[in-house]
C-alpha cells in the first residue's frame, strides 16, 4: 500500500514527508493505523546527525499510538480494531530478561531493530524498490507502520490515542523511573533535576508512590510551574546552588531518592551528591552525551548512596503501559498539560523547532 511518512533523507537536513510504500504483515508482525505521535528528542538527536548508530534514509517517529488494521500469520495476541501503543523496547515474554522481573531490556530482536530492521532482518518500508529503514523498531510518523507483534502494547480503547502515544516513551520514562526503578516509598523525599517531559513523569511517579516531599529542579520557571502542577512541593532553579539547596531543605541529609532526566553529566553528579547518605538512591534516566563520563566521588557510594539507571523506566511495556492508561484513564495521570502543540505530518519539522526552542513540552502530530 502507499501511505505519507517523514523520512530522514540525510542528516542535518529537515525531514522529507513523502509518498512510500509499506508492504503487508508478515509472520508475527501487525499493520497500524496511527493516529498520533509525539516528537522526542530522541527523533532529533538522530535527525541532526549526533546519534553515531544513526541511519538514513529512515522512517523517524517511535512515540506512537493505532489502530491495528491488519495482522500476519501468527499473531495471536492483537486483532484488528485494537487500540495500541509502540515500544520501542518490546515485550517477548520469553528470553531470559523477559522472564525476570527486575529488568525490562528484552533481548528478543536488539541487534536487528538496532540496524532498523524488523525483526526477520528486512524492512517493509520502501521507494522506488529501494527499501527504507525502520527507526527503533517504530517509524511512527507516518499513516501506518508494520510492527512486531512483541512491540506493540494493547492498551484500553477509551483512552484518547493523542495522549496515550507519550506513553510510548518521555511520560512512561519518568513515571517508571519513580514506580519500578526506584521504588519509591510512601513519605519518602525526592528531587527531580530536569522538568522535560521525563523529569516530569518522575514527578508524577513520586507523587503516585506517595512520597511526601517532591523537589524539582530546572532552568526554566515555566517548567518549574508544570511540575508543581505533576506534585512537585518545592521548585528550585538548577546550577550551582541546586544540591547546597535541597540539603538544606532536608537538615544537611540530601533526599531519599533523586532522579536525573537532563542528560548533562555535570548535573547526574549533582543527583548523586543530592542523595542522603546511607540509603539514598539516585537514578540516572538522562542519556548522555557520546564518549562522555559520570564523575563522582567514590566516597559518597561508601557511605551508602546507590546508584541505578533506568531504560523505559523499567517497564515491561506490554504488561505494563496498559496499566499506566488505566490509572491515566482513573485520573491519577495528567496529561493534558504536557501536550502544547498539535502539529499534521506536514508540520513535523516544525516540531523539532519547538523542541529546540523549548517551546512547550511535547508536539503531538494527529494522523488520523
Ligand atoms: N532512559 C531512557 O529510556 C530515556 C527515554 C527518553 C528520554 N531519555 C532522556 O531523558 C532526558 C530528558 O528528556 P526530556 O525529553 O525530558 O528532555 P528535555 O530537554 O525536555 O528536558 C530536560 C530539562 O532539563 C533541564 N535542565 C537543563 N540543564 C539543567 C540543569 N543544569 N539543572 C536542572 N535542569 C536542567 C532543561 O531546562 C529541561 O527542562 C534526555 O537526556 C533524554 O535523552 C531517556
Ligand atoms: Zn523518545
Ligand atoms: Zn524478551
Amino acid at each position: 500500500m502507499k501511505m505519507r511518512a517523514a523520512v530522514l533523507e540525510e542528516f542535518g537536513q529537515p525531514l522529507a514527508v513523502q509518498e512510500v510504500e509499506l508492504a503487508e504483515p508478515r509472520a508475527g508482525e501487525a499493520l497500524v493505523r496511527l493516529v498520533a505521535c509525539g516528537v522526542c528528542h530522541t527523533d532529533l538527536y538522530t535527525a541532526s546527525g549526533a546519534d553515531p548508530s544513526g541511519y538514513a534514509p529512515t522512517v523517524l517517529g517511535h512515540e506512537g499510538a493505532g489502530v491495528v488494521e491488519r495482522v500476519g500469520a501468527d499473531v495471536t495476541s492483537l486483532s484488528p480494531g485494537d487500540h495500541v501503543v509502540t515500544l520501542f523496547s518490546p515485550q517477548c515474554g520469553e528470553c531470559i530478561h523477559c522472564l525476570d522481573p527486575r529488568t525490562n531490556l528484552c533481548l528478543a530482536i536488539r541487534e536487528q531493530q538496532n540496524e532498523g530492521f524488523l525483526p526477520d532482518g528486512t524492512t517493509r518500508i520502501a521507494r522506488d524498490g529501494e527499501g527504507i529503514r525502520h527507526f527503533m523498531g517504530c517509524s511512527t510518523f507516518a499513516e501506518y507502520t508494520v510492527m512486531p507483534e512483541i512491540a506493540l502494547a494493547k492498551i484500553d480503547p477509551e483512552a484518547p490515542l493523542e495522549h496515550a502515544c507519550l506513553f510510548a516513551c518521555g511520560l512512561s520514562t519518568g513515571l517508571g523511573a519513580a514506580i519500578n526503578t526506584a521504588v519509591v516509598t510512601p513519605g519518602s523525599t525526592c528531587a527531580v533535576f530536569g522538568a522535560g517531559m521525563v523529569g516530569l513523569g518522575a514527578v508524577a511517579g513520586c507523587r503516585l508512590q506517595g512520597a511526601e516531599r517532591i523537589v524539582c529542579v530546572d532552568l526554566s520557571l515555566e517548567r518549574l510551574e508544570l511540575a508543581r502542577g505533576q506534585g512537585a512541593t518545592d521548585v528550585i532553579r538548577g546550577g550551582e546552588g541546586a544540591v547546597e539547596q535541597i540539603l538544606e531543605m532536608t537538615d544537611g541529609f540530601g533526599v531519599d531518592y533523586s532522579f536525573e532526566a537532563t542528560g548533562n553529566v555535570a548535573v547526574m553528579r549533582q543527583a548523586v551528591e543530592a542523595a542522603r547518605m546511607a540509603w539514598g538512591l539516585c537514578t540516572v534516566v538522562g542519556v548522555a552525551g557520546k564518549g562522555e563520563t559520570l564523575d563522582i566521588v567514590p566516597r559518597l557510594l561508601i557511605t551508602g548512596r546507590r546508584l541505578a539507571g533506568s531504560s523505559f523506566g523499567g517497564v515491561k511495556g506490554r504488561d505494563q503501559v496498559p496499566l499506566l492508561i488505566e490509572r491515566y484513564l482513573a485520573g491519577e495521570i495528567h496529561v493534558e498539560p504536557f501536550i502544547s502543540h498539535h502539529l499534521s505530518l506536514d508540520e513535523v519539522n516544525r516540531g523539532f523547532e519547538l523542541m529546540e526552542a523549548q517551546d512547550g513540552i511535547r508536539s503531538v502530530i494527529d494522523l488520523g
